[in-house]
């Protein structure tokens, strides 16, 4: 009897992703470069059935045909090197499956000349880290529908499930699902900025110590606001450096790194023409924060308002107002900001399936993120019912609802975006939340001047608001 499925690459995702598979009961044979890994996972494997191979060619031929095999390598060349190395033992039928955060142009690339040899390429998304691919991630299917079915038993069993639902479905040809996984990640992106931010402004508002904000962040996991990401980051506050005793959190240099999903994801929405403000802020955010000398010296030359690196914590002269009443506006103010960063993510999603020919499933994709990914949130699920209903597939800000919710909290946004740009502190993605929804409402933006000036200089001609047709004017005749 051969071995159910084949996992390729056993690093953290790999390991845990061949455990889980285990535990549903599947067969699972696996491979590593280099066998120490695979040693290693065979003496923790306890009684799962859990095979090892040390060649390549054992590996394949020892998997039941169709054989379905996910690859949990590095995105880029190595995946390409792995797949030469596992063609010469494949057959026309088989299955192959990307769990890296590939770039979809790639997934595209692979499927296209994988399907040529008869191999059915799935490009698959996978959220939620160590303790997600162990327990149940979610899962962002695209590519080959073949492939799909062929191993859809098995992503459902492994999958997170939200009230017994497994998270993943089928989401389309191509690259598709590893394109819903870079979006996803451009969200991760803008949630962790956004919360970062609010966490400054309380934190130097409110002189507040660590353990008193996780308590603020706890209470703001038992409402709409509820997620992994605010339930995380309360555990974090509470957390103590065991060589200091002070909070771990101050101890963390504010250098913020990246593997590229969220620059992806910026890159894509310039190219589509997406207005994605709020999570290419947050990836600019993290470019800024690794300019940590650059910072440090201009912190000495600019004289900032806040924050000098070794100074006692700064006391703004002027206090918000009461407490309570502040705490409350910064969770509003956190929310209305979470909701656009969100509408700007499904917007886009929105456009690539329509340039691409994915007709992505945008409630199905809200559906799978409500539990096993990084951003499983609460709104998730309002998302996926406003997506329910095939009459609407537009833009989330336009909905009742998320109008409703917008109209009562941006006022909190407003507040706090003002409170920090008076006091001199930088909320990046607060503020481009803010002005994406006033940008969003204005039925008249200055963009009448953009197309003058284009016109003066380059003529590059405009349209005119009183009748169809496309005018240029000889600006330079013109002397006032
Ligand atoms: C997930 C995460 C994961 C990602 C990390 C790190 O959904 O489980 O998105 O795929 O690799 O979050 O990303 P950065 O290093 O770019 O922050």
């Amino acid at each position: 009897m051969g071995s159910d499925i084949g996992v390729y690459g056993l690093g953290v995702m790999g390991k845990n992703l061949a455990f889980n598979l285990a535990d549903h009961g599947f067969t699972v044979a696996v491979y590593n470069r280099s066998k120490e890994k695979t040693e290693a996972l065979l003496e923790e494997k306890g009684a799962l059935s859990i095979r090892g191979y040390t060649d390549v060619e054992t590996f394949v031929t020892h998997l039941n045909p169709p054989r379905r095999i996910f690859m949990m390598v590095q995105a880029g060349r190595a995946t390409d090197d792995v797949i030469q190395s596992l063609l010469p033992y494949l057959s026309s039928g088989d299955v192959l499956i990307d769990g890296g955060n590939a770039y979809f142009h790639d997934t595209e690339r692979r499927a296209k000349e994988l399907e040529l040899r008869g191999i059915h390429f799935l490009g698959l998304g996978i959220s939620g880290g160590e303790t997600g691919a162990r327990f149940g991630p979610s899962l962002m299917p695209g590519g080959s529908l073949r492939a799909y079915t062929s191993v859809a038993p098995m992503l459902e069993a492994i999958a997170a499930k939200y009230e017994d639902k497994p998270c993943v479905a089928y989401l389309g040809e191509g690259g598709a699902g590893h394109y819903v996984k870079m979006v996803h990640n451009g969200i991760e992106y803008a949630d962790m900025q956004l919360i970062a931010e609010v966490y400054h402004l309380l934190k130097h508002s409110l002189n507040a110590s660590s353990d008193s904000l996780a308590s603020i962040f706890d209470d703001w996991n038992q409402g709409e606001l509820s997620s992994y990401l605010i339930e995380i980051t309360a555990r974090i506050l509470k957390v103590k450096d065991p060589e200091s005793g002070e909070p771990l959190v101050d101890r963390i240099l504010d250098r913020a790194q990246q593997k590229g999903t969220g620059k992806w994801t910026a890159q894509e929405a310039l190219e589509l023409g997406v207005p994605l403000s709020v999570i290419t802020e947050a990836v600019y955010a993290r470019a800024l924060s690794a300019m940590k000398e650059d910072r440090l010296r201009a912190a000495d030359i600019l004289a900032p308002a806040v924050l000098v690196e070794g100074s006692p914590e700064p006391s703004f002269a002027e206090e918000p107002g009461p407490k309570t009443d502040w705490i409350e506006t910064l969770r509003k103010a956190l929310y209305a900001a979470k909701i656009i960063a969100y509408a700007q993510g499904f917007a886009q999603l929105k456009t690539a399936g329509e340039v691409y020919g994915w007709q992505l499933p945008l409630s199905d994709i809200a559906s799978i993120w409500r539990a096993g990914c990084i951003i499983r949130a609460r709104l998730l699920n309002d998302i996926m019912h406003v997506y329910a209903d095939p009459a609407f597939q537009d833009h989330l800000l336009l909905t009742p609802l998320f109008a409703k919710r917008l109209k009562e909290t941006i006022p909190h946004l407003r507040r706090a975006v003002r409170y920090g740009v008076e006091k001199g502190l930088s909320l990046p993605a607060l503020a481009q939340a803010l002005s994406y929804y006033d940008g969003l409402r204005s039925a008249y933006l200055p963009a009448n001047l953009i197309q003058a000036q284009r016109d003066f200089f380059g003529a590059h001609t405009y349209e005119r608001t009183d009748r169809p047709g496309s005018f240029h004017t000889d600006w330079e005749t013109f002397h006032p």
